[in-house]
């Protein structure tokens, strides 16, 4: 089954999605392994390219219409590949230091290029029941990692990444920010 991808002109966008309830569904497990496995085959050149599907790292359940505090992540790094389905999640933590992607933020619901620095926390700390382990873990994060997290982490309350820009400074930098 292709899952259709919510975009950002569709108004449950902007809505808080609501807590899961635990223990997890079968039907919840189901959809975010349906989910994952869209990250991994948007990442496969040759099957993106025959599908048209665009290359994402995260994706969360109102991306496609669920109103459900839930979203995975897949990417690799050189240490390994960073792989989540995230429950329920919530920040525990956030420093005061920022950091930003030199590059900018993309989104598989987000079409237009939204050009500036999308400022987010360098460090978090964030708690969520993952169902790949099948546990509650505590997830320390920096840099690259702290950004995906928070990136769909925004997605649960209704937000998107170019509401971080600044419109009147979009490419200044913070005091202190680290850019990535
Ligand atoms: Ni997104």
């Amino acid at each position: 089954m292709k899952l259709k991808i919510i975009k950002d002109s569709n108004p449950i966008m902007r809505k808080k999605s609501l807590p899961v309830e635990m223990p997890l569904s079968k039907e919840d497990k189901d959809t975010l392994d349906m989910m994952l496995d869209y990250l991994k085959k948007s990442q496969d050149e040759e099957y993106a390219k025959k599908h048209n599907y665009r290359p994402g790292v995260g994706m969360a359940a109102i991306q496609i219409g669920l109103l459900k505090r839930m979203f995975v992540i897949y990417y690799e790094k050189e240490s390994g590949p960073v792989e989540y389905q995230l429950v329920n999640p919530v920040m525990l933590e956030t420093s005061v230091k920022q950091c930003a992607l030199e590059a900018g933020e993309g989104c598989l619901s987000v079409d237009n290029d939204h050009f500036g620095l999308v400022h987010r926390y360098y460090k978090i700390k964030m708690k969520a029941y993952e169902a790949i382990r099948g546990e509650e873990i505590v997830i320390t994060a920096f840099g690259y990692d702290a950004i995906v997290l928070q990136h769909e982490y925004d997605h649960l309350n209704g937000v998107f990444f170019y509401d971080h820009i600044n419109p009147s400074a979009p490419d200044k930098q913070l005091p202190g920010e680290q850019i990535i």
